[in-house]
């Protein structure tokens, strides 16, 4: 058996990445692909268990560091957990964030540098990268506008304008740099035209 592809989705918080992962499982399902969805940070027991530290708005006093560390932590377990088991399996992996998300939100916004999370993440990960990574083009004050404001419970939302703006041109960044791997879609159309192109993208790059 072949081994299965694995394909991220990377944007800003609000980009329309939840609507796409749907529309997405109803082409594969109707294809009959074999296929996963997952989800960074979480996705298993103790990656879940992560998340909800990470994310508990309770957790203002948490170091940038700390939070790096954790993300990678919950990256290492459910990257052993769940995306190594199926891509073995030959199943066709599609997980909501990555490392990208590490590079746009912690090297970048948080001002850790691209260097530092590289290697606490090559360590995790032994540098595991995606076949593919769709990055959906949004920006913060658009997608903010869509969702009508940020959660006021979670810890990432709250951030602030300044930090997502940042966020955003870190993931222009890693877009220029990664140009073989990350293809950047206009998340400004309808969901079903996004959905479209998505497909073409993944058939293009021989994940589908
Ligand atoms: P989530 O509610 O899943 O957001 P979204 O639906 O926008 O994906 O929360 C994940 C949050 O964690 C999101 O604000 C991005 C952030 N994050 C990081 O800062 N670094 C990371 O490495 C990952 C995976 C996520």
């Amino acid at each position: 058996m072949s081994r299965g592809k694995f394909i991220t989705f990377e944007g800003c918080d609000g980009c329309g990445k939840s609507t796409q992962l749907r529309l997405l499982s109803e082409y594969l399902t109707k294809k009959g692909v074999p296929h996963i969805f997952t989800r960074e940070p979480g996705g298993g027991k103790i990656s879940e268990a992560i998340r909800e530290i990470l994310l508990n708005g309770k957790n203002a006093e948490m170091t940038d560091e700390c939070e790096a560390l954790l993300y990678a932590a919950a990256r290492a377990q459910h990257l052993r957990d769940k995306v190594e088991p199926a891509l073995a399996n030959g199943k066709l992996v599609v997980c909501d964030r990555y490392v990208d998300s590490s590079f746009a939100y912690q090297a970048f916004a948080r001002g850790l540098g691209f260097e530092f999370i590289e290697k606490i993440n090559a360590f995790a990960l032994e540098n595991y990268l995606p076949d593919c990574t769709v990055f959906f083009d949004l920006t913060p004050e658009e997608a903010f506008q869509r969702k009508h404001g940020a959660d006021e419970n979670d810890r990432l939302e709250q951030a602030g304008m300044e930090f997502h703006k940042k966020v955003y041109a870190g993931y222009k960044r890693l877009a220029e740099k990664y140009p073989e791997r990350i293809v950047c879609i206009n998340a400004r159309q309808t969901p079903e035209e996004i959905a479209k192109q998505v497909i073409d993208v993944l058939k293009k790059k021989k994940c589908l």
